[in-house]
């Protein structure tokens, strides 16, 4: 007997060992911690593309329709009705932290007035000023930080090396006199950006098209981070950036990549397309940024204004579900960390900081109004419903008292708590997040 108590002493103690090592604090790289908490960022592609409402870019790239054609399309990019503070207001009421714009895409066209360049909305189009920096003024009224989405490839910039599939102007290798003239066109868009916009992150785009050593990719982060330590990257440097983006699809499984983000579209297209209609509902995108929050990542996502400047009525919905959702439930989702694996609790859910409080995210109430976690080996303090205060009673089961293999907590969601798209509960524990790893259930031996 006294034997077998040691045998049990032991083998709970190398359980602990384990449970314990579940919970580790990665150090945090300091500037990343507002990106970290962030959790939400609103992409925005704006340009002439959405005139015509055609993809941006690869439309006259892929040859549907011809570079002439294509760029005619900025004698109808009026701005008319753009309104950059509503623009920035709208974003902040979707709880959104953080936005991205894009000044430039791969068509060349840029949304600032540009000194180094040669076609923007200043001087080539109706809008006739800069469409940046109202933006970025805005933004910063709302306490929103402001990412700046820079396309290194240029295709309508008479020195850059592609034009189209199909055309290509030079080879690098053969003209390498021409390529420095692009370079010191690109680094002085850069620069002119970074001087009167100061961004607090720079989304880089189209970096498959060269490598590193030929973007100079080191010689842009000296430039870009001079007296602005501080400032990120997205990876769209061939890799040499700060954080992960993977695109449309989120990943499946929690991502190795220390900071994430997931870009991606509400309906088929990242610019202004009349004909898409293919939006997801609100409920489905609240589906993908639990999934991304529960991963430890953010969610980018993208709206594409009208060639007036007007919002559509479909975006400006999901922004305004998406923020009654995020507002209600802001100590579940901003500043906090990756939940716990699917295996414990069958849905999204994240940590607060520090990890004695779990939330989980109940997408649909089971018919009998219960909710299971499974494999918690901390005792829980109280459960109660986020955004709403309402204490839920909960009760344990399969437990028993010859075996460290914690069991089954059920937890009941009465009617009257439950929220149209996730009701999220805050379950307080009795330290940091404990799980049971252990292979068998409650068998000792047999
Ligand atoms: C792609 C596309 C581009 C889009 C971007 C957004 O790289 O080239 O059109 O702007 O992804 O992530």
């Amino acid at each position: 007997m006294k034997k077998l108590l040691l045998l049990y002493l032991l083998f709970s103690v190398s359980i602990y060992a384990q449970q314990d090592s579940n919970v580790t604090h990665n150090a945090e790289v300091p500037k990343m911690q507002w990106f970290k908490e962030a959790k939400l960022g609103i992409f925005i592609h704006w340009g002439i593309y959405a005139v015509n409402g055609i993809p941006e870019s690869w439309s006259f790239y892929n040859g549907t329709i011809s570079h002439e054609d294509y760029l005619r399309q900025a004698d109808n990019f009026t701005a008319r009705n753009y309104d950059p503070q509503a623009w920035a207001d709208l974003i902040a009421e979707s709880g959104a932290r953080y936005s991205v714009i894009t000044t430039k895409h791969h068509d060349g066209f840029a949304l600032w007035d540009s000194k180094d360049g040669v076609f923007n909305a200043a001087k080539n189009s109706p809008a006739k000023k800069d469409l940046i920096a109202p933006f970025v003024n805005a933004l910063r009224k709302r306490n929103l930080k402001v990412g700046l989405y820079y396309s290194l490839p240029d295709w309508s910039y008479a020195d850059y090396t592609d034009k189209t599939k199909m055309e290509k102007r030079y080879k690098i290798a053969g003209e390498p006199e021409r390529w420095r003239k692009f370079q010191k066109y690109s680094f002085g868009q850069m620069q002119e950006l970074k001087k009167e916009f100061d961004p607090d992150l720079w989304w880089f785009d189209g970096d498959w098209e060269h490598t590193a050593e030929e973007w100079d990719v080191n010689g842009i982060k000296d430039l870009l981070t001079d007296n602005r330590p501080d400032v990120i990257f997205n990876s769209r440097l061939n890799g040499n950036g700060d954080y992960e983006t993977p695109e449309i699809g989120i990943p499946v499984y929690k991502p190795q990549a220390k900071y994430w983000e997931l870009c991606v579209t509400m309906n088929d297209s990242w610019g202004f397309q009349q004909n898409d209609k293919n939006y997801k509902s609100s409920q489905q995108i609240i589906d993908l940024f639990t999934d991304c929050i529960s991963k430890g990542g953010n969610l980018l996502l993208d709206i594409g204004p009208k060639a007036d400047g007007s919002i559509p009525d479909e975006q400006e919905r999901i922004l305004k579900d998406l923020g009654r959702w995020t507002k209600k439930h802001e100590e579940a989702i901003f500043k906090t960390d990756a939940g716990i694996a699917y295996e414990h609790f069958n849905g999204p859910t994240t940590l607060s900081k520090d990890h004695r409080t779990l939330y989980v995210f109940v997408r649909d109430v089971p018919k009998d109004g219960k909710i299971f976690l499974k494999g918690i080996t901390n005792k829980i303090h109280r459960v109660y419903v986020v955004g709403d205060g309402t204490l839920l009673t909960y009760k344990n089961y399969y437990k028993v008292y010859w075996n460290a293999y914690p069991g089954v907590t059920y937890i009941d969601i009465p009617e009257n708590v439950i929220d149209e798209n996730y009701t999220v509960l805050g379950v307080v524990l009795d330290g940091e997040v404990s799980l049971f790893k252990e292979k068998t259930g409650a068998i000792e031996s047999n």
